[in-house]
């Protein structure tokens, strides 16, 4: 397991990085085999301390205490403030805050308001604009509601040029010490990041784009981004945020994304088919709707510009992995603007197959109809009319491109 562990970002802001390799699942939904880190800052101006957010309750309090201790006396943190409120920001608030005396505790109204419900804890309520001062250190409030909880705000350190972003700029992956944008994979790490989107954030990306739009309105330009997930951003802003645009955009690729559920086997022959014609024209990729591919999985539907489902109908309904798929898609909308089909394969009759297109059209799909069913593996003839019913799929992809 790694270990929590600080590193300098700024003239006297130190990262505090508590990596968490131990939670198999992000909001007990999302499957994080590399980890995911949560980062708390700690600010000095003249002679006391602010921590933005704590973290999870992976480690103890007692241990990020110590962590602390190495860079300050923790009675010098005579403020906190809390940009979100949600347990993998604020899990350690009420031990941290019982180890270092009594400071004040800043958050946003809202953030107030879930402080006294979760830890019973009286904050200091900041509002868009206000500053909050560390010695002569100003860091600047500013509100963004619903990225992704409704209680979000960012902080900006004027005179070092850092915006704390929360959930905004962050990913997925622990990261075994604080690293620096330019000190990683940036190719890999933008998988991790996104896949947070995909997963995380995806639903309020109008927010996002809102945030985006209101930091630039109020003349930021930070030189450093600093995160709640993933690493901190100094070389590769720019890159970083052209992606970020195209996620909150879903700005589509001339790409179809492939999600097969399987019992036997039969199903993913039809995928595997369905990718070899698909492969032909335009990008694929394939994914099985059962096992750990879920964040892989919205991530490729995210810039697809079609999705193809291929399922067993199972005892007379529809396989329950593929309802559950569609339902995230449907919470998340990531059906907008995308074509989809769905083929299935039977041996119960029924009216599950034709259930599914009105689920696909209530995540936002416009789907291709009528929907395929073969019984059981298709015979040759079968295989000529799958391979017809593909190219119109594709057809209609590309049209709508
Ligand atoms: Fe990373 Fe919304 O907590």
């Amino acid at each position: 397991m790694l270990a929590p562990s600080w590193r300098i970002i700024g003239k006297k802001v130190y990262w505090l990085s508590i990596p968490d390799t131990k939670s198999r699942l992000f909001e007990n939904i999302w499957p994080i085999p590399n980890g995911v880190n949560y980062n708390a800052y700690l600010i000095a101006g003249d002679d006391e301390y602010l921590l933005i957010d704590s973290s999870k309750a992976i480690f103890t309090s007692e241990e990020l205490v110590r962590v602390i201790k190495e860079i300050t006396d923790p009675s010098k943190i005579r403020k906190i403030a809390v940009l979100h409120t949600e347990p993998d920001h604020s899990g350690l608030i009420s031990g941290i805050l019982s180890r270092i005396g009594n400071p004040i505790v800043y958050s946003t109204s809202r953030a107030s308001f879930f402080m006294r419900s979760m830890f019973n804890l009286e904050t200091n309520v900041v509002k868009d604009g206000d500053e909050i001062t560390i010695g002569n250190r100003i860091l600047r409030v500013i509100e963004l509601p619903w990225i992704h909880w409704p209680d979000t705000m960012f902080l900006y350190l004027e005179d070092e040029k850092i915006l704390f972003s929360s959930d905004a700029f962050g990913a997925f992956g622990a990261l075994e010490k604080p690293v620096f944008d330019d000190e990683i994979d940036f190719v890999k790490y933008m998988h991790e990041a996104k896949e947070y989107f995909a997963t995380v954030v995806v639903t309020y990306r109008q927010m996002v784009l809102r945030a985006l739009d209101k930091v630039s309105r109020l003349g930021i330009n930070p030189e450093i981004i600093a995160p709640s997930h993933g690493a901190v951003l100094r070389s590769r802003i720019k890159e970083f945020m052209k992606e970020l645009l195209s996620w909150c955009n879903m700005e589509k690729k001339r790409k179809i994304t492939i999600i097969y559920g399987t019992m036997y086997g039969l199903t993913e022959k039809l995928a595997e088919f369905a990718k070899n014609i698909i492969s032909r024209k335009v990008e694929v990729v394939m994914h099985n709707a059962v096992g750990n591919d879920l964040n892989h999985v919205l991530s490729d539907v995210l810039d697809s510009a079609g999705v193809l489902f291929i399922t067993p109908i199972y005892e007379g309904n529809i396989f329950p992995p593929i309802t559950n798929l569609i339902e995230l898609m449907r919470i998340k909308k990531l059906g907008e603007g995308k074509i989809s089909a769905v083929v299935v394969t039977k041996l119960w009759g029924g009216a599950a197959a034709n259930k599914i297109p009105i689920l696909l059209k209530d995540a936002g799909y416009d789907v291709l109809s009528p929907v395929r069913e073969y019984v059981n593996y298709p015979n040759e003839s079968d295989l000529r009319d799958y391979e017809d019913f593909l190219q119109s799929f594709i057809d209609k992809v590309l049209e709508n491109f």
